[in-house]
């Protein structure tokens, strides 16, 4: 997910990224928000933004690299509920975000997730030694419950995307339709699978330290009233 050119504020939010870093350690970002909130748009656009003022300084992590295998899924039974919080290796996750600021002499390999298979792919991320800024991105990254709690204390800044249910839930049909399901069928899981999941995302906002809108035509304004 591309193309979107990055302008004045994926700008200032880069620039509250780099007012608060401190040199010489690895700071981490996380964004979280509901199902096609935009969180994904928001964060390439601000690491290829990052990356054109100083090539390879910052690198995007995905929390959808962790989904379960669909096989796992069907084994566990919740291959229909893909998607949900019990569905992605979460201690997997918290553990991969612990290894950020302490493993910086090597590259650290994450698993990115393939809308196309529908699948994750172990290895395709890498972080390398001089990464300084990672953009972590997903929905659950604020949840207060176990694996989950433990994500916000290993952000230096937590920002939750918002976007208006309705252009959400469109966004998410044409996302599902894009990737093989009938509109009936997307519409029907944007509403239900993707409805309930987003109900628990929206009750964590609160943890986030800023609120930066997914709607605008250029993502990452914040959100004045909080
Ligand atoms: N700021 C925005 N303005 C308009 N459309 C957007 C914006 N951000 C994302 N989108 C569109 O909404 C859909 C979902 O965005 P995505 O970033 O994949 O959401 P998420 O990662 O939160 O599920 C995509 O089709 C994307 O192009
Ligand atoms: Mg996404």
């Amino acid at each position: 997910m591309t193309g979107r050119p990055p302008g004045a504020a994926v700008a200032g939010l880069a620039s509250r990224i780099e007012a608060a870093a401190t040199p010489g350690r690895r700071f981490v970002v996380g964004i979280a928000g509901s199902p096609g909130s935009g969180k994904t748009t928001l964060a390439v656009a601000l690491v290829d933004h990052l990356n054109a003022r100083r090539q390879g300084v910052a690198a995007h992590l995905p929390m959808d690299g962790f989904h379960l295998a669909n096989d796992m899924l069907d084994r566990r039974g919740l291959r229909d509920r893909k998607g949900a919080i019990e569905t992605f290796d979460g201690w997997g996750f918290v553990a991969l975000l612990g290894r950020l600021r302490v493993e910086t002499d090597h590259t650290i390999y994450a698993p990115s997730f393939r809308r196309e298979v529908d699948e994750g792919i172990a290895g395709e991320i890498a972080i390398e030694p001089d990464v300084d800024i990672v953009v972590v991105e997903g929905n659950y990254l604020l949840v207060d419950r176990p694996p989950w709690a433990g994500v916000r204390s290993q952000l230096d800044a937590a920002w939750f995307c918002r976007t208006p249910e309705a252009d959400r839930e469109a966004r998410l049909i044409d996302r599902h339709v894009r990737h093989g399901r009938t509109r009936e069928a997307a519409t029907t899981f944007a509403r239900e699978v993707d409805g309930a999941n987003a109900l628990l995302v929206d009750a964590s906002a609160s943890r986030a330290d800023l609120v930066v809108s997914g709607v605008t035509a250029e993502p990452g304004s914040v959100v004045p009233e909080r």
